[in-house]
């Protein structure tokens, strides 16, 4: 009789071992599912959406969300930006599972400033989304490649000491506004612009635009540079601009001219700015000119990483090299294919090329 009972006894504590066995097995095969710390984005989303509106600025997280399955590890923080008018509801922020980055947003500029790393700003004109109370940039890469220029970098400001007192030719504010509509046609036609040559000194050495100055200098790099804006705006289809010239060739040598459609004044000069190689290496960038008689001119650049972005006059500008800026060069006195030390010529077009590549509209 005690036998049986024991047998099966025995026998159940086998069963009830591999039941266990089992179990485990199946729960350990299961937890690589359910329990590991990535969770799906808009679970999160939901379950964390704040009590007040914040802006998604998580790079990682905004790539993501662009994949097909979105997973975030709960751990994680994610980094918002939130506007400093609601420092004082920060309370409401469940730190753990936000980074807060607050950032002013100044209804008179055009563009957002983070506090982070000594001042990130981003141009305000981006699209988004809401999902509960996160707003969320509908373009990611777009975003990205605002946050990639976004280090804030401030002018020198340096006290020019000029002997004569000279009105200024431009109205440094008015011209400011010019450039910015540039950089957003330009933006949409997805070129990021950037100051260069007297613009970009102006703006480090004196904070404005330097008074004897009568142009605009702006340039896109060639990789980046969509022919497609130059078309829309001989075709009439731009807001604010006019054609005024293109000179040389798009492959190594393209400048165009813009003049606003109304004012007809001042001259944007648009420099496509190419990569320079020198035994298969990228060793500095250029610019060209081409003068009227045929001399084609090119003008080094050094190589400057990273980009940053600056503020003039209200409006946010990028650039992306540091310019010898410390001496004032009168304009009166200035020539373009001369006074440069970084320019040199390098041919000459003929008559007939010039007919090509030396257009007045
Ligand atoms: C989950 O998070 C905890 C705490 O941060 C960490 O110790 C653990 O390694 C994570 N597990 C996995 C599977 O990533
Ligand atoms: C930030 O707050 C100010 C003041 O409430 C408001 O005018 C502005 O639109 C807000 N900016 C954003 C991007 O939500
Ligand atoms: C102008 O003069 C001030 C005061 O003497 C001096 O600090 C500054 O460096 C000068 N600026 C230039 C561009 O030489
Ligand atoms: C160009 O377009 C504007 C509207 O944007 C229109 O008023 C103007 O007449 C057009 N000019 C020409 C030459 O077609
Ligand atoms: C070009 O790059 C190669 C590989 O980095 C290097 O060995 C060579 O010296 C470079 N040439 C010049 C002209 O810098
Ligand atoms: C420089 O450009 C000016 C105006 O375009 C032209 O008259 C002059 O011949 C050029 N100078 C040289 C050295 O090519």
């Amino acid at each position: 009789m005690k036998c049986p009972i024991l047998l099966s006894i025995f026998s159940i504590t086998i069963l009830f071992n591999i039941l266990i066995y089992y179990q485990f097995e199946f729960s350990t095969r299961f937890s690589i599912r359910k329990f590991t710390n990535y969770t799906e984005c808009v679970y999160l989303l939901e379950a964390w959406n704040p009590n007040i509106h914040v802006l998604l600025i998580d790079l990682e997280f905004l790539k993501q969300l662009n994949y097909e399955i979105c997973q975030w590890d709960k751990n994680k923080r994610i980094q918002i930006g939130v506007n400093k008018t609601y420092k004082k509801l920060e309370y409401s922020l469940d730190k753990n599972h936000f980074d807060v980055i607050y950032y002013t947003d100044d209804s008179e500029k055009d563009f957002l400033k983070f506090d982070i790393d000594g001042g990130r700003m981003i141009p305000r004109r981006f699209e988004a989304s809401l999902s509960g109370n996160i707003v969320i940039p509908k373009d990611p890469q777009l975003f990205y490649e605002f946050w990639k220029r976004s280090k804030l970098l401030n002018c020198a400001n340096v006290e020019m000491n000029r002997t004569e007192f000279q009105k200024p030719v431009l109205n440094a504010p008015t011209a400011a506004t010019l450039i910015s509509r540039l950089r957003d046609e330009l933006l949409d036609n997805g070129m990021f612009m950037f100051l260069t040559d007297g613009t970009l000194l102006g703006w480090y050495r004196e904070c404005t635009i330097i008074p004897h100055t009568t142009d605009l200098d702006v340039s896109v790099f060639k990789e980046n540079y969509n022919p497609n804006y130059k078309k829309k705006v001989l075709n009439n289809e731009s807001k604010y601009f006019k054609l005024w010239r293109s000179l040389g060739k798009e492959e190594d040598s393209l400048e165009l001219t813009f003049i606003p459609k109304i004012e007809r004044t001042p001259n944007i000069d648009l420099f496509i700015m190419y990569d320079g190689i020198e035994d298969g290496n990228l060793t500095h960038h250029y610019v060209s000119g081409v003068a009227g008689d045929g001399t084609k001119y090119r003008f080094s650049i050094p190589i400057y990483d990273p980009w940053c972005a600056a503020e003039l006059h209200n409006h946010i500008f990028w650039h992306e090299y540091g310019p010898e800026w410390r001496k004032d060069h009168p304009s009166s006195v200035y020539t373009w294919n001369k006074s440069g030390k970084n320019g040199k010529a390098v041919g000459k077009f003929t008559k007939e090329e010039m007919r090509q590549y030396y257009i007045m509209y």
